[in-house]
């Protein structure tokens, strides 16, 4: 567990083809560079203490509008045996709580491949009242240093609903570069949805570390 004051940075040179669409800053590979948040999170293990807040939050169907969890279907008990699987001493993956001004607000997770060099990466910030603030931002920079610090991996991608513009932007401020679309690949309330392909490498993670050590030496 560690408190976590986020800045990061990240620079590009490409032509961005999503700036008509969702403007100017949210382009993945935009020359300008890019300050993302400066809150507190702090990430922790799962406990049993948690998982009222899961049955809730995955039952609001505003939560759950783009991800994958139906609302209405999650129970105390279903979570209590998530809980005991992603405690299961052979799991690769890594799950947190999510805490910002002492309140748990949701979740995150890396779930590396067999080669423990590339992981998915996947997070619900549940509670509404949190959203916007920065703490998405935060804990995505934050799981990014583990995976890519700690863990020594290679690659993390992720996949989002299209018409989920906060995450997609929230990922684009932390580095992750758009790689594909894949359409109508999930079907959800009756209806086909796109999703969008994100990645980032560690060397371009990097990068973007040594740009904020510049940023700040600059500013001193
Ligand atoms: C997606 C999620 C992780 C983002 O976390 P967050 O704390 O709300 O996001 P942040 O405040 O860190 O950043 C959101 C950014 O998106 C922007 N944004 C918000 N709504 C937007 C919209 N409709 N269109 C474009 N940008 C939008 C915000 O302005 C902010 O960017 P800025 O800092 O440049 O102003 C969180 O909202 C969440 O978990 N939602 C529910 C579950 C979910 O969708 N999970 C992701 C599955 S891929």
């Amino acid at each position: 567990m560690r408190a976590l004051r986020s800045r990061f940075f990240q620079r590009g040179t490409a032509a961005c083809p999503e700036q008509s669409r969702m403007g100017p800053r949210l382009c993945p590979n935009n020359t300008e560079v890019m300050a993302v948040s400066s809150v507190q999170i702090r990430l922790k293990p799962v406990t049993e203490a948690d998982l009222p807040d899961y049955v809730r939050w995955l039952n609001d169907p505003e939560v759950t509008q783009f991800i994958r969890a139906d609302p209405g279907t999650i129970t105390l008990e279903g979570e209590r045996e998530w809980l005991a699987r992603i405690n299961a001493p052979d799991r690769r993956g890594k799950t947190w709580a999510v805490e910002a001004e002492g309140q748990h607000i949701g979740n995150c997770a890396l779930h590396p491949d067999e080669s423990g060099l590339n992981a998915g990466f996947g997070i619900a910030i549940g509670d509404k009242t949190a959203w916007n603030k920065g703490y998405g931002t935060a804990t995505v920079a934050e799981v990014l240093r583990i995976g890519f610090e700690d863990m020594g991996l290679h690659r993390i991608h992720l996949c989002a609903f299209a018409q989920n513009a906060r995450a997609i932007r929230c990922y684009e401020k932390c580095g992750f570069r758009h790689e594909g679309l894949q359409r109508q690949s999930v079907l959800k309330g009756g209806q086909w949805h796109d999703h969008v392909l994100m990645a980032i490498l560690r060397d371009e993670w990097e990068a973007a570390q040594q740009h904020t050590r510049e940023g700040k030496e600059s500013e001193d």
